[in-house]
């Protein structure tokens, strides 16, 4: 059945792929026993989608058909932006599980279960994504959760204000557009250090955070954040943004560099984010570091666990971990009725 099922081809553009989602599938979908929130609404199951597959609404539509409740749009920008070029997935082969400083990770031609992911984060004109976010929302049965992931878009010059300003703007438009919940992403360059990342800088978090707050009032806000290599930070993180937003979305990835055949540095020797089966066990590990902080902290996070879970089993262990709710990105690429088979293997 699966091959039947249309997926997302990673030897085509995101351009192709953007204008080539699949209709909408009438399945069975088998639900999953128990009660299910996501930042305090009702919710039919755990099982989402995080923010990647979903490159506009017609793709988010399909995956709801699937199984899937809570659904993350694409994270998108206050300007158009062009994706890299391809490869923008280039599967690899880790030995065993990533944990964060590996370099050189082997290329290679087939996927595997884990890829390295590389868009740049390109996004439609704000018309383009804000009117699509109006008519997915119109569309999506009413008990599911649109999420929308936006990101600000440094330009030279711009303070650590500026940038808050913009990813505001962006939430406000989500906002405006219907969106159920705004994510926004801080796995990204910080505008003061280049090669810090906004989540490893929890000034610069709760600035943004606060500006994000405002702009969006009491809709649900996760910031989604990257990958700590230690217990170092997190606290700082936690205190910095616990008042401002609903929850926390982990892991983005683990970076490294891949190399090919010829053990060649691709994308001009720059980390990558990996993504898929092999980050699993960091990110495992990272929602269960953050979840002792926060109840350390009394503060009131939800946890969204995100990386490398492909099955009941997996979605179980995050869960476990303090998670509220799963998401998949690579598994959900792979086998688009993963969901119909978690809830089914659900007992
Ligand atoms: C095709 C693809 C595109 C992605 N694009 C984004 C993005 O635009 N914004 C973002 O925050 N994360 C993005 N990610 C990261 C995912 O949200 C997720 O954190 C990561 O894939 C780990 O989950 P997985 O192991 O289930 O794939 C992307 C991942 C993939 C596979």
């Amino acid at each position: 059945m699966t091959a039947t099922l249309p997926r997302y081809d990673r030897k085509q553009s995101y351009i192709w792929n953007y204008e080539h989602a699949p209709p909408t599938v009438e399945i069975d979908i088998p639900s999953l026993p128990g009660a299910w929130t996501f930042c305090g609404r009702e919710v039919p199951s755990p099982l989402g989608i995080p923010a990647g597959p979903l490159l506009n609404g017609d793709w988010l539509l399909y995956y709801a058909s699937l199984g899937f409740d809570v659904l993350t749009y694409k994270t998108v920008r206050s300007r158009a932006r062009e994706c890299y070029p391809l490869p923008n997935l280039e599967p690899v082969r880790v030995e065993g599980m990533m944990r964060g400083g590996e370099s050189a990770i082997p290329a290679t031609v087939s996927m595997q279960s884990s890829w390295a992911v590389s868009f740049g984060m390109p996004s439609k004109d704000p018309d383009i994504w804000r009117a699509d976010v109006e008519r997915t929302r119109n569309r999506l049965a009413s008990e599911k959760i649109l999420t929308v992931s936006v990101v600000g878009s440094v330009q030279p010059g711009w303070s650590i204000d500026d940038l808050a300003a913009d990813y505001a703007l962006c939430a406000q438009w989500a906002k405006e557009s219907g969106a159920d919940c705004v994510e926004t992403n801080f796995s990204c360059p910080n505008v003061s250090t280049c090669d810090g990342q906004l989540y490893l800088q929890a000034d610069a978090s709760r600035t943004i955070a606060q500006a994000v707050r405002q702009s969006i009032g009491d809709l649900p806000y996760v910031i989604k954040i990257g990958h700590f290599t230690s217990d170092d930070g997190i606290a700082a993180l936690v205190d910095a943004v616990h008042d401002q937003a609903d929850g926390l979305a982990m892991t983005n990835s683990v970076a490294a560099t891949v190399a090919d055949g010829n053990n060649q540095l691709l994308f001009d020797g720059q980390p990558r984010g990996i993504c898929g089966a092999s980050i699993l066990e960091a990110s495992l590990a990272q929602v269960e570091r953050f979840s002792r902080h926060i109840a350390d902290r009394n503060a009131a996070l939800e946890i969204v666990g995100v990386g490398g879970a492909g099955s009941a089993d997996d979605v179980k262990r995050y869960l476990s971990a303090g998670a509220a709710n799963v998401q998949l990105a690579t598994a959900a690429m792979i086998d688009p009725l993963i969901a119909v088979k978690i809830r089914q293997a659900w007992t």
